[in-house]
C-alpha cells in the first residue's frame, strides 16, 4: 500500500502526491527514504486548458518531482535561445522504460518487510511511481548473482531432461514479476541469458573465454524454449528474448564477466538455422527475437557480419545496445544501423553504474551526478531512435551487490535491509522524469534551437500532449523559452543542474 495516503490525509485531497522525505549526505548527495509505511509518491495532475502547462523538476539541490504550473505567453519573438517545438515532425515511436529483475534486485526486495517491498514494487511499477512498462529477466545467473546457475547445470544431459528453474526464479523472481504484472498489467519482459549451461561451452566454464559448441546448437535452442514454456506455465509471457547478454564481450577473455563468446557470422548461422526457426515453431511464435545486446562500441561491423545471413536478419526484431559506451561511441552509430536497418528497432536494454570497489556505492549514496549520468544518457538515446531504455538491477545493497563476479553496481533504488527501508537515489527521478510521462505509443516530435549545456527532447503522447524533457547540465541557473507556434512561449529558469518534465495539450 502506499500507507502515506492512507496516514497523512493531506496527501489524498490535495496534490494526491507525498512529498520525498529526504536523507541529506552532505555535498550533491540526497535520497527519498521509503519504509514500510511511507513511500514518496506523485500522481501526475491532469492538464487544464490549451492556455496553460504542467512543470516537474528533481535538482542537484534536493527538489524531486516538484509541481509547478504556469500559462502560455501569447507572444512570438524569434529567439535564437528558444527551443522551437514541431509536432509535425515526427519520428520513432517510444515504448517504455523499465529495470532488470536480476537476483541482485530480487534477492534484495525479498529481505525487506512485505509492507516495505509493496512500497518499493509501487514505486516502479504504478502510474504514481515510475510507471514502468519493461522489465529485463535473465535467464539464469548474471554478475549480479551470488552464484553462478543455469537450468540444467547436468553435463551432457542433450535430451534436457533435467531442465528446472533455480530457487531464484521460483521463490524471488516469479512472485516479483507476478505482482508488477498486477500493477501493470501491460508490463512488457523482456529476457536473455548470459551464458549456455558450462557443458555445452568451448571451455566448459560460465565465464571466460568460451563459446557454444557447434554439437549443441539445437541443444541450446531447445533449452531456451523450455525456458518460456516454465514461465508460461506461470502466466508470464516474454514480450522479447535476446541471443544473449554480451556476445562482444565474451570474446574478450575478460574472466570476471559473465558472458558467453558469439562471433557474429556464428551468431548469423545459429539464429537463421536453430534459434529463429524452433521460437517460430514453438508455441511462442510472437516472441520477438533481439540480438547484439552489448555495447555501441561494434554495434554496426557486428551486425553487419551477423546479416550477412539474410535468415539471421529476417528472424531479428530489434537491436538491444547497452549503454557503457555511451559517452564515448558517439550516437552517429546509431543513425547509420538505422540507416542500413531500418526495418529493426532499437532498444537500451542494460545502463548502471559500474565500479570494481565494494564500498563505492555506499559513499556515493544520493550522488547527483549518477542522476546526471542517467538523464543525459537517456536523452542521448532518445534523440538517436532508441524506443524504450531498460536500467540493470532494479534494487541493490549498499555496497552494489550481491555480485559473486565481484563487479559491484550501483542501482537507482537501494536497499537497507537491517533498517528495513530503502533509498531512491537521483538516478530514480531521473528516469522517473521520462518514463512517467512518455507513455508507450508517445512519438518523438521535432525539436529545434534551444542553448547550450541545456540538453532537451520532446514527445507527443498518444493523448495528443506534448512532453518536453530538459537538463540544464550548467552550474547556474539559465532562462530559458520553450516556442510553439499553435500556443505561444514557456519562459522558464531553470536552476543549476536541474531536470524538467513540462507538459501541455
Ligand atoms: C517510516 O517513515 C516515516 C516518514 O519518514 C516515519 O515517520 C516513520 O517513523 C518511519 N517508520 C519507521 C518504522 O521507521
Ligand atoms: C484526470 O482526469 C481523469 C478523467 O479524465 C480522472 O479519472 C483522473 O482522476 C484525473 N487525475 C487527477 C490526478 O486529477
Ligand atoms: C484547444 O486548442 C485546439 C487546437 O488549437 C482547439 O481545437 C480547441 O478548441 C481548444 N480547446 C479549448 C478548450 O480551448
Ligand atoms: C584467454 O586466456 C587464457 C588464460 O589466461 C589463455 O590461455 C588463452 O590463450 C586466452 N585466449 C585468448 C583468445 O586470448
Ligand atoms: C572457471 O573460471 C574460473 C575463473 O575464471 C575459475 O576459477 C574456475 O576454476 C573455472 N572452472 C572450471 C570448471 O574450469
Ligand atoms: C528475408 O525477407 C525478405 C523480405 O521479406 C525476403 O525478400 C527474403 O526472401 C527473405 N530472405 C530469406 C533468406 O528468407
Ligand atoms: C555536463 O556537465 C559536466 C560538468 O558538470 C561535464 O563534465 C559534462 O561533460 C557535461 N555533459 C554534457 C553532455 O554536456
Amino acid at each position: 500500500m502506499w500507507r502515506c495516503i492512507l496516514l497523512i490525509v493531506a496527501c489524498v485531497y490535495t496534490a494526491q502526491t507525498c512529498p520525498c522525505v529526504r536523507r541529506n549526505f552532505g555535498n550533491d548527495r540526497i535520497v527519498c527514504v521509503c519504509n514500510a509505511t511511507y513511500c514518496d509518491n506523485t500522481q501526475i495532475s491532469n492538464i487544464t486548458g490549451n492556455g496553460s502547462y504542467l512543470r516537474y523538476t528533481s535538482s542537484q539541490d534536493g527538489l524531486r518531482l516538484e509541481k509547478t504550473q504556469g500559462d502560455f505567453v501569447k507572444e512570438w519573438t524569434a529567439d535564437l535561445n528558444s527551443f522551437q517545438i514541431d509536432p509535425d515532425t515526427t519520428y520513432q515511436s517510444i515504448e517504455g522504460f523499465g529495470g532488470a529483475f536480476s537476483d541482485a534486485a530480487i534477492l534484495n526486495i525479498k529481505t525487506l518487510s512485505s509492507d516495505t517491498q509493496e512500497n518499493l514494487m509501487r514505486s516502479y511499477f504504478t502510474t504514481a511511481g515510475s510507471n514502468y512498462y519493461f522489465a529485463r529477466v535473465p535467464i539464469g545467473s548474471t554478475d549480479s548473482s551470488i552464484r553462478p546457475y543455469t537450468y540444467d547445470d547436468h553435463s551432457g544431459d542433450v535430451g534436457l531432461e533435467r531442465f528446472s528453474l533455480a530457487v531464484e526464479d521460483l521463490l524471488y523472481r516469479i512472485p516479483l514479476m507476478k505482482k508488477a504484472q498486477e500493477m501493470n498489467p501491460e508490463i512488457k519482459f523482456l529476457s536473455a541469458a548470459w551464458t549456455a549451461p558450462p557443458w555445452m561451452r568451448t571451455n566448459h566454464n560460465y565465464t571466460g573465454y568460451g563459446f557454444l559448441e557447434e554439437k549443441y546448437y539445437q541443444v541450446y535452442a531447445d533449452y531456451l524454449v523450455k525456458y518460456l514454456n516454465k514461465y508460461e506455465d506461470y502466466g508470464l509471457k516474454m514480450w522479447a528474448i535476446s541471443t544473449g547478454n554480451e556476445p562482444y564481450v565474451g570474446t574478450l577473455n575478460l574472466s570476471h564477466y559473465g558472458s558467453m563468446g558469439w562471433l557474429p557470422s556464428d551468431l548469423g548461422k545459429w539464429v537463421a538455422n536453430n534459434f529463429g526457426p524452433t521460437i517460430r515453431k514453438s508455441k511462442h511464435k510472437r516472441t520477438l527475437i533481439l540480438t547484439y545486446d552489448d555495447e555501441r562500441t561494434i554495434l554496426d561491423t557486428f551486425v553487419d557480419k551477423m546479416f550477412e545471413n539474410e535468415l539471421a536478419r529476417n528472424y531479428t526484431a530489434g537491436l538491444a545496445i547497452h549503454g557503457y559506451a555511451d559517452t564515448v561511441v558517439p550516437t552517429s552509430v546509431l543513425d547509420e544501423i538505422m540507416r542500413r536497418y531500418p526495418e529493426k528497432f532499437l532498444i537500451v536494454t542494460e545502463f548502471s553504474t559500474v565500479t570494481s570497489q565494494r564500498g563505492n556505492v555506499i559513499s556515493s549514496l544520493g550522488s547527483w551526478s549518477y542522476g546526471e549520468y542517467y538523464v543525459l544518457d537517456i536523452i542521448q538515446n532518445l534523440k538517436n531512435w532508441v524506443i524504450g531504455w531498460v536500467d540493470w538491477s532494479l534494487a541493490a545493497d549498499e555496497y552494489g551487490g550481491p555480485d559473486w563476479r565481484q563487479n559491484f553496481v550501483g542501482a537507482s533504488i537501494i536497499v537497507n535491509s537491517e533498517a528495513d527501508e530503502f533509498y531512491k537515489q537521483p538516478m530514480y527521478y531521473a528516469i522517473a522524469h521520462f518514463s512517467k510521462f512518455i507513455t508507450p505509443g508517445s512519438v518523438r516530435v521535432g525539436l529545434t534551437g534551444g542553448k547550450e549545456l541545456v540538453k532537451a527532447a520532446a514527445f507527443k503522447t498518444p493523448k495528443n500532449e506534448i512532453v518536453v524533457v530538459m537538463y540544464n547540465n550548467c552550474s547556474a541557473q539559465q532562462d530559458v523559452i520553450i516556442s510553439d507556434k499553435e500556443r505561444g512561449q514557456i519562459r522558464l529558469q531553470l536552476p543549476a543542474k536541474s531536470i524538467h518534465t513540462i507538459m501541455y495539450k
